[in-house]
């Protein structure tokens, strides 16, 4: 899909689909005002009649108006208009590019950039439009034999501006195409499944990126871990016969005094919870389970992609979590590299063990912040279902930066307590700590337990478990936090905390 920006005025142009909004209780936005008067109020008849009220996320597709340039008009609901909202101007592109989807339209344009939202820039609008609409586009057909007909014939959209803004829209644009390609990656990824996304798939995955980008990377083999004293790590990938990796990649365009930002994310590429086996229901969405894997892929890719000049680190821990003869058992004691010991009571709590290694393996990168990303519990899918991301930190400035990015991508999170109190559900009678703190708060001491393992530097932790993947009939990877982690490196670029 081909997308650009342009100064152009609706109706006129090579567009063979114009889309333009309508507020509720009929009141049109400029665009759609200025095709009605073109087509001599042909629009408003229509809007007159009742079938469409501008509700947010409808349309209605209206062919060959009299005296426009283009074919059809798709008209496409913005809510309220004294309160044209962030979200109802995403799923205002969303519904259009569906929409144009279902049409025999191959190049639109799209009238609802110009439109101003609350307090946010053309950059913004851009960057969100370009964004939305490259996901929107996304279909995982790769493991179909034949692919699902019919393939939708649209090629290109033109989201339109004004003209003073058309520089800083040219640049959203671009970091809109880059964030939906590393989003796009993510859910790739995630959706690929567990005999596919290996770990030694993942570290394929990533030596193409590190190679198209000329990012440095590193792959640490089950040798290399023994080496380094990595046995929470190695205890997961014990019952596999998949070989466990730890993927490193390096992205090093900002200035060389500035210290990383450490990525690591949680890649069991499947989790059956080992000797303390899952249930059978449900139990094929355990191949999501390597989304913050994908999510820290998919962010290194988009940035790479809009050559943004940043340091940063992605760490993946890679493994199945499988039972077997060599497996873990409940009860076992591993050493860390950290030199902690670790009371493995249950093998399900199998990602804060091959996270907790990773956040030791960090410490060497001296890190300005180190961001965790895993679908870690359960217990934050209980707490916060599946619109915000749980968010833990040891820093409350970096706990707000994280907020912020998330509030200005619409990939939002909710800040969790990490009070020392909940510390003492990890008590173990053999070893230093348990790996588990029971059924109370689950989410607070997953993070109580990998706090052990951050206190040299700052860190925040993201629990996607609710948010990385849909289930149900439109099962499949989401890709967040792929647009937060994104912004808050575009932010940190710009040095605006
Ligand atoms: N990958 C799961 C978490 C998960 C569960 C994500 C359901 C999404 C949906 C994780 O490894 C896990 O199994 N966690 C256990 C921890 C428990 C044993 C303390 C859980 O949440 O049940
Ligand atoms: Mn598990
Ligand atoms: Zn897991």
């Amino acid at each position: 899909m081909e997308f650009s920006t342009k100064a152009v005025a609706p109706g006129h142009g090579a567009a063979d689909c114009c889309v333009v909004g309508v507020f509720t209780e009929k009141k049109l936005s400029a665009p759609a005002a200025a095709l009605d008067k073109l087509s001599g109020s042909r629009i408003s008849r229509v809007i007159a009649r009742g079938d469409i009220d501008g509700r947010p996320g409808t349309t209605l597709l209206l062919h060959d108006v009299a005296n426009l340039a283009c074919a059809r008009v798709l008209l496409v609901g913005l809510g309220d208009k004294n309160s044209f909202s962030e979200k109802a101007f995403r799923r205002a592109i969303a519904a259009s590019v569906e929409a144009l989807c279902r049409t025999g339209t191959a190049n639109a344009a799209i009238h609802l950039t110009e439109l101003a939202t609350g307090r946010r820039d053309a950059e913004w609008r851009l960057m969100q439009a370009a964004r939305i609409a490259g996901e929107t586009v996304y279909r995982f057909s790769r493991m179909k034999s034949t692919p699902p007909s019919p393939a939708p014939l649209l090629r290109s959209i033109t989201f339109s501006v004004s003209k003073p803004e058309l520089k800083q829209a040219a640049q959203g644009l671009a970091r809109g195409r880059a964030l939906a390609s590393g989003i796009n990656f993510a859910r790739d990824l995630g959706n690929l499944p567990g005999n596919v996304c290996t770990p030694a798939f993942l570290a394929e995955e990533a030596r193409k990126l590190a190679r198209e980008h000329r990012l440095k990377l590193k792959v640490l083999e089950r040798a290399d871990m023994e080496k380094l004293g990595m046995n929470t790590l190695l205890s997961v990938a014990a019952g596999s016969s998949q070989p466990p990796k730890l993927i490193v990649l390096e992205y090093m365009a900002g200035p060389k005094s500035q210290k990383p930002v450490v990525l690591v994310g949680k890649g069991v590429t499947f989790d059956t919870g080992g000797i303390s086996l899952k249930p059978a229901a449900e139990m094929d969405e355990m191949k999501f389970d390597m989304s913050g894997a994908g999510s820290v892929l998919g962010t290194l890719k988009a940035l790479a992609e809009m050559k943004l000049q940043v340091n940063v680190v992605g760490l993946v821990p890679a493994t199945e979590n499988m039972p077997g003869g060599r497996a873990t058992k409940p009860g076992d004691i591993v050493t860390s590299m950290s030199g902690q010991t670790v009371e493995i009571l249950n093998t399900d709590a199998e990602g804060r063990l091959i996270l907790c290694d990773t956040l030791t393996y960090a410490e060497r990168y001296q890190p300005a912040a180190v961001i965790d990303i895993a679908t870690l519990t359960g217990a934050c899918v209980i707490a916060l279902g599946h619109v915000l991301s749980g968010l833990f930190a040891n820093d409350d400035a970096l706990a707000q930066e994280v907020l912020k990015a998330g509030d200005i991508s619409g990939d939002r999170a909710w800040h969790l307590p990490l009070h020392e109190e909940y510390q003492e559900q990890l008590h173990s009678n053999f070893a230093d700590f348990a790996n588990i703190g029971g059924r109370p708060a689950g989410a607070v001491t997953a993070a109580c337990f990998l706090s052990r393992f951050t206190k040299k530097y700052k860190w925040a932790h993201l629990d996607v478990a609710g948010t990385a993947w849909k289930s149900g009939k439109e099962k499949g990877s989401t890709g967040r936090p792929v647009p937060m982690l994104t912004e808050f490196l575009l932010r940190r670029a710009a040095k605006r905390r």
